[in-house]
C-alpha cells in the first residue's frame, strides 16, 4: 500500500482528532501525583475520552498481529519502560518519570500523543533525558516539509540524542496514521540524510522518539506488551501527530497545554 495522501475533509477530522488526544493529556496532567496508580490514570482517561469527548480509546483491545489484545485504554510506561507499558496497581512514587501515550478514535479518524510527565521532583538527570527527548522530537518534526526525506527526520533524532551521550530505540518508530491507528510509512528515529520517502503535502504521520539514557536494547515482557531497556536505564519518549502542508508542516496533537517547542 502507497503511503496515502490525505482530502482536506480527512484533514480537518485529524485535526478535531488530534487536538482531542492532547486535551486528554491537558486534563490527566494535573492527576499526576504520587500515590495514584496508572490503572487509576487509565480510569479517569477512558472516562475523559468516552463521556467528555466522544470519542473511542484507540488502544483498548487493539490486537496488531503477534500481540494479544492491548487490555487498557492508555499506555503508561515508567522510568526504564520505553513503551506500551500496560496500567496497573502500582502506585507512583516521588521522582518517577511517566510517559502518557493517547490514541484517540473520533469519527472514524486517529488522533497520537505523548508527554513526560514528573512525579513530584525528578532528578537532575532525568529532566535533562526528558527534555533533551522532548528537542529530539521537535528537530525531527521541523525537517517536515515537501520534498525533504525521512531519513531528514531521523538523522536530525539521531545525531542529536547520540551527540548528548543517549541512544535511540530501533525497534519501534513513527507511523502513518488516519483512518487507521498505524499505517505506512515507517517514520524512523534514525537514518541518513536525503534518504528513504520523499515527503508530499497532505501525508499524517507521528514522531514519537523513544530514547535511553543507556544502551539502546530493549525486551518486551511477560505480558505481551510493556518493552523495557535491558539496562535498566531511564528511558523517555515524546509523540505528536503531524502534517505535512504545502510549505512545512503542521501538528496536529497540540492543544493548550502541550509544552512550546524549544527555541531554534
Ligand atoms: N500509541 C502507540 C503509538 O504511538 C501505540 C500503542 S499500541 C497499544 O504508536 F496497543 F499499546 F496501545
Ligand atoms: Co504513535
Ligand atoms: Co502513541
Amino acid at each position: 500500500m502507497p503511503v496515502s495522501i490525505k482530502t482536506p475533509q480527512e484533514i480537518e477530522k485529524m485535526r478535531i482528532a488530534g487536538r482531542l488526544a492532547g486535551e486528554v493529556l491537558d486534563y490527566i496532567a494535573p492527576f499526576v501525583q504520587a500515590g495514584i496508580t496508572t490503572e487509576e490514570l487509565d480510569k479517569l482517561c477512558h472516562d475523559y475520552m468516552v463521556d467528555m469527548q466522544g470519542c473511542v480509546p484507540a488502544p483498548l483491545n487493539y490486537a496488531p498481529r503477534g500481540h494479544v489484545p492491548y487490555p487498557k485504554s492508555i499506555c503508561t510506561s515508567i522510568n526504564h519502560q520505553v513503551c506500551h507499558g500496560v496500567p496497573g496497581d502500582k502506585k507512583l512514587k516521588n521522582g518517577d518519570i511517566l510517559n502518557m501515550d493517547i490514541t484517540t478514535i473520533k469519527d472514524g479518524f486517529h488522533g497520537d500523543t505523548s508527554r513526560m510527565f514528573y512525579v513530584g521532583e525528578a532528578s537532575i538527570q532525568a529532566k535533562r533525558l526528558c527534555e533533551s527527548t522532548h528537542e529530539a522530537m521537535w528537530r525531527g518534526i521541523r525537517m517536515i516539509r515537501p520534498g525533504a526525506h525521512l531519513g531528514d527526520i531521523g538523522h536530525s533524532i539521531q545525531s542529536f540524542a547520540e551527540g548528548l551521550g543517549y541512544s535511540v530505540v530501533r525497534e519501534f518508530c513513527g507511523h502513518g496514521i488516519g483512518h487507521n491507528f498505524h499505517e505506512e510509512p515507517q517514520v524512523l528515529h534514525y537514518g541518513k540524510p536525503h534518504t528513504g520517502l520523499k515527503l508530499e503535502a497532505g501525508m499524517i504521520f507521528t514522531v514519537e522518539p523513544m530514547i535511553n539514557a543507556g544502551k539502546r536494547d530493549i525486551k518486551q515482557l511477560g505480558d505481551g506488551w510493556t518493552v523495557v531497556t535491558k539496562d535498566h536505564s531511564l528511558s523517555a519518549q515524546w509523540e505528536h501527530t503531524v502534517l505535512v502542508t504545502a510549505d512545512g508542516f503542521e501538528v496536529l496533537t497540540v492543544s493548550a497545554g502541550s509544552p512550546p517547542p524549544p527555541p531554534v
